[in-house]
């Protein structure tokens, strides 16, 4: 699979690529443009907010990049790049990521039935350095274990230094934290491990229970795409607040 047979190269030199050829006639070009500049925008924007190392608390929230905080001794620069690698790692080999950025960043192809921008070497997912995309079930686990802290950020934002209350950063991390469950909850990975390996979904009680949680899981992979979107606007958008509110830049609305 990973190298070319001779007949393949042949067939590379007769038709050689032909970038954004098609006789579609529908606007194939809207998702690939959509796509680089939201994913585009946000890469700009966490790498930007991941380096800062500052204005990421403002008592009691905590910007979900800087999540769980690491502040080791030892450690010089910005505590967000010490855990940026999981959910860093969970987004670049998702699987619906992987079609979204190979067709708008890659053109490879862009769409369907629409040309590509390079033929003829194609190895699939079998080789570096697209082979560590197969790490994705690996991630999820880490990606999961960030999640349990960001809950904990969130119900930590419900206890101000005067006492309980609801403020607008509140909301703000909650709405992220339930996207972000939606995401994780969503993955192609996780309905594997839910519901993968098995023969019989009837043979017990626990596997009728198992059944139950992959219907679930599955009801949600249906719509993977939208949790993907919504919480990457979520992560970008809370931690923008809780910059927003720590440099006091604007302040915190406090509901009750
Ligand atoms: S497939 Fe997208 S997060 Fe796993």
């Amino acid at each position: 699979m990973a190298t070319m047979t001779a007949r393949e190269r042949l067939g590379a030199r007769r038709h050689p690529p032909q970038p954004g050829r098609t006789g579609r006639r529908d606007a194939w070009w809207v998702e690939p443009v959509v796509t680089i500049v939201i994913l585009g925008g946000f890469i700009l924007y966490s790498l930007w907010a991941v380096l800062q190392g500052s204005n990421y608390v403002a008592e009691p929230y905590l910007s979900p990049f800087y999540s769980p905080l690491l502040r080791p001794d030892w450690w010089p620069y910005s505590p967000a790049i010490l855990i940026m690698w999981a959910p860093l790692g969970f987004r670049l080999t998702c699987y619906y990521y992987r079609k979204a950025y190979y067709r708008a960043f890659f053109w490879d192809p862009p769409a369907c039935a629409v040309g590509e921008a390079r033929r003829g070497d194609y190895g699939g997912e079998a080789r570096f350095p697209y082979v560590l995309q197969n790490l994705h079930r690996f991630t999820l686990f880490a990606a999961a274990v960030v999640l349990l802290f960001l809950w904990y950020d969130t119900i930590h934002a419900f206890f101000f230094p005067n006492g309980f209350g609801v403020g607008l950063g509140t909301l703000v991390l909650l709405a992220n934290v339930v996207l972000l469950t939606g995401y994780t909850l969503s993955c192609h990975s996780f309905r594997h491990l839910i519901g993968g390996g098995t023969d019989c979904f009837t043979c017990s009680a626990a596997a009728r229970m198992r059944y139950g949680v992959w219907r679930w899981a599955s009801a949600l992979n249906g719509r993977h795409a939208f949790w993907a979107w919504t919480s990457l606007v979520s992560v970008a958008v809370a931690d923008l607040y809780v910059r927003l509110v720590a440099s006091g830049a604007i302040r915190d609305v406090r509901l009750f």
